[in-house]
């Protein structure tokens, strides 16, 4: 059922005898703000007047009279200078939500045309630890999966992982000379991962060093800087200029200048410093002064097929892949595809034949590049070392999704920061013929620290996801133990149960805390908020959910039971409306976060549809209401809300548990 459209479907052909162009006002048909007069407002008569030149409210009468509702509808009204006001009938109501209840697929209907989707999400660089930011790819993509499967498209998800990149050659290298043989044998990613921070801390260490006088030298000149900008600024108001904003804004950006700079050299010095003083870093550093080089060698050696590196490679990435695997166990997430960089190695000599027969290649500076219109910096497919780059590869996959798989569209769940690189991408891939193709970055922002700056450790390293999760996860305990508002609901369960539902209350309280930002947006991090047991959470709905089995419980009601009884839904109480008008329009929802591939809408959807939950149950007895016919339809309005949450949640990566 999608509600919304069927009653623009109708507005539509209502507005054909007056407009050339129907689709530009349809949407002006939505759910009414204030529920007092109707369910449904269509304004759409206001922006008519100027091409069809008659006052609005004679457009509204007259749009109102072509309109063919009076099977869902009461006949509808015009108020104001031209609003035309809808409300369903009850009867169309009832029915509409006695079917829905009693709809496995909660009244769901699916897309059509049925669509061939590649998701592309997560995809971290392996052998190094996934850390936070990795959070919103595997979020969002995860969420975007399910309901586009959910709609009955045929989905794919796959893990691009980087397998091929420079960090393979930092822990090749870190493994031939500082591996510890007994930590390795015992946990291998751990070491690797060791290896990798030290590789990087060491390269980190020396270019910090080379360059220290430099770093240094900044602060002295944006502090003189700042006092000469000063001084202007002085000097122009005992002139008896009242406002200079471009003096203003010169001191403001030396203020900057002068912060960036002073930061820039407490963190290099704290880099220094950390190897400088463990004697053992320090030998290495003086070991290695160009390990950065060493390093690449490495990958450059297992690029050209070496076979110890080869060997090596092919060692660790196994291991590596398990470690991945055992972090998404977490979230619930299994890839249909895990084809990460290396697997089109392979291809991309043929991707560069294919851009030279188009005539698309341009030779700069030794590099071989794509010019795309519009754009200064050239799309780079081989460098002048020989090397294929990132930008090659994403081109194989293209062409892979496209003609092997039978892509109709591919998304491409990425941070915003990497927007160029696919618009340079798709911009190539059409000029390359891949035209018919839907090809979507579906950009995120960064998630920040209460400083405002993107979300590290107090010490300065980026924050890994397991131990994210594993924190959300301690602190969820702690709710669990206390209950909703310090009642212990969930007083009689035992221990294993409650660090089980721990696990989900924290992993799903970090999923949507993610999810219910607009996807573009930046959003400050914060357990507390997350956790939080009333507002828009997952603790506050899955709290809701449980509430529905506790009133089952507490009424030994037998719930599969009562749902063969097929008895019908009977609104007689604003609220129970309210509540059922949200829940048959869970289709709706979901069509509409795949209209613009946003998670949000989903979240919106189920907070309200959980507010809407707690009135009615505040305001309408259930267990207590003595006419059968309304304490079985208001049990069903409960179960119908349970599983209408917890499908959504689900649909969104969250789990739910029947007691908390
Ligand atoms: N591995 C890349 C990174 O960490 C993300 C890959 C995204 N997918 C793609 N097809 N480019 O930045």
């Amino acid at each position: 059922m999608n509600l919304l459209q069927l009653l623009r479907q109708r507005l539509r052909d209502a507005l054909v005898p007056l407009t050339p162009e129907p689709e530009n006002f349809v949407d002006m048909l939505r759910p009414a703000g204030d529920t007092r007069f109707g369910d449904f407002q269509a304004n759409c008569a206001m922006p008519m007047q100027k091409s069809v030149g008659k006052p609005a409210r004679e457009i509204a009468e007259q749009i109102v009279q072509g309109l063919k509702i009076d099977d869902i509808c009461e006949p509808a009204t015009v108020a104001g200078p031209g609003f035309i006001n809808l409300k369903l009938k009850e009867s169309w109501l009832e029915q509409a939500a006695t079917e829905c209840a009693h709809d496995v697929q909660l009244g769901l209907e699916p897309a059509s045309p049925s669509r061939r989707y590649i998701v592309d999400f997560s995809s971290p660089n392996v052998a190094k630890p996934m850390h936070v930011g990795h959070l919103r790819s595997t979020v969002i993509g995860h969420a975007l999966y399910k309901v586009l499967k959910k709609l009955g498209h045929s989905v794919q998800s796959d893990n691009h992982i980087g397998d091929w990149g420079t960090q393979f050659g930092m822990i090749i290298f870190g493994y031939k000379n500082f591996r510890h043989e007994k930590a390795f044998e015992a946990a291998p990613v751990a070491e690797l991962a060791r290896l990798y921070r030290l590789v990087n801390q060491l390269s980190d260490y020396h270019a910090l060093k080379s360059t220290f006088s430099e770093i240094e030298a900044r602060v002295p000149t944006a502090t003189k800087s700042l006092a000469e900008a000063q001084e202007q600024l002085t000097y122009a108001a005992k002139s008896g200029v009242k406002k200079s904003p471009e003096l203003q804004q010169q001191v403001k950006k030396a203020e900057a200048e002068l912060k960036e700079a002073t930061e820039a050299l407490e963190s290099a010095t704290k880099k220094i410093t950390a190897v400088e003083s463990d004697p053992e870093l320090l030998e290495i550093a003086a070991k290695h002064p160009r390990i950065a080089e060493e390093a690449r060698l490495e990958t450059a050696k297992l690029h050209a097929g070496d076979p110890e590196n080869l060997a090596l490679w092919n060692q660790f990435l196994p291991d590596c892949l398990k470690a991945l695997e055992g972090l998404y166990a977490r979230f619930d997430l299994k890839f249909d595809m895990t084809l990460g960089e290396s697997w089109y190695n392979p291809m991309l000599p043929g991707v560069l034949e294919r851009l030279e027969k188009a005539r698309l290649l341009t030779t700069s500076q030794g590099a071989q590049c794509v010019f795309i219109e519009g754009y200064e910096a050239p799309f780079i497919v081989r460098k002048s070392d020989g090397a294929f780059t990132y930008a090659t590869t994403d081109l194989a996959t293209i062409e892979y999704r496209v003609d092997s798989l039978q892509a109709d569209a591919i998304l491409y769940v990425v941070d915003s920061r990497q927007s160029e690189h696919f618009d340079m991408l798709f911009a190539t891939a059409r000029k390359l013929g891949y035209s018919n193709v839907e090809l979507t970055h579906v950009k995120f922002g960064t998630i920040l620290g209460e400083d405002k700056r993107p979300f590290k450790t107090r010490s300065g390293d980026t924050v890994g996801l397991e131990s994210l999760l594993d924190e959300a996860v301690v602190r969820a305990r702690q709710i669990v133990n206390a209950g909703d508002d310090g009642k212990p609901t969930g007083a009689e369960l035992d221990d294993t149960t409650r660090q089980a539902i721990a696990e989900i209350v924290g992993i799903g309280g970090i999923i949507y805390a993610d999810l219910h930002h607009s996807r573009e947006s930046d959003y400050t991090f914060s357990f507390e908020k997350m956790l939080a047991t009333r507002g828009d959470t997952a603790t506050y709905m899955q709290y809701a959910y449980a509430r529905t089995h506790g009133i089952f419980r507490k009424g030994g009601i037998d719930i599969e039971q009562l749902r063969k009884g097929k008895h019908p839904l009977r609104l007689t109480q604003p609220y129970e409306r309210m509540l059922a008008l949200q829940l048959v329009r869970f289709g709706e929802a979901l069509h509409d976060v795949a209209a613009e591939y946003r998670p949000n809408v989903l979240t919106q959807y189920l907070f309200e549809t959980a507010n809407r939950f707690s009135t009615f149950f505040d305001e309408c007895p259930v267990l207590k209401e003595t006419d059968d016919s309304i304490r079985n339809s208001r049990l069903l309005l409960c179960d119908w809300t349970a599983r209408v949450m917890k499908e959504g949640l689900g649909l969104l990566g969250i789990r739910v548990a029947e007691k908390m």
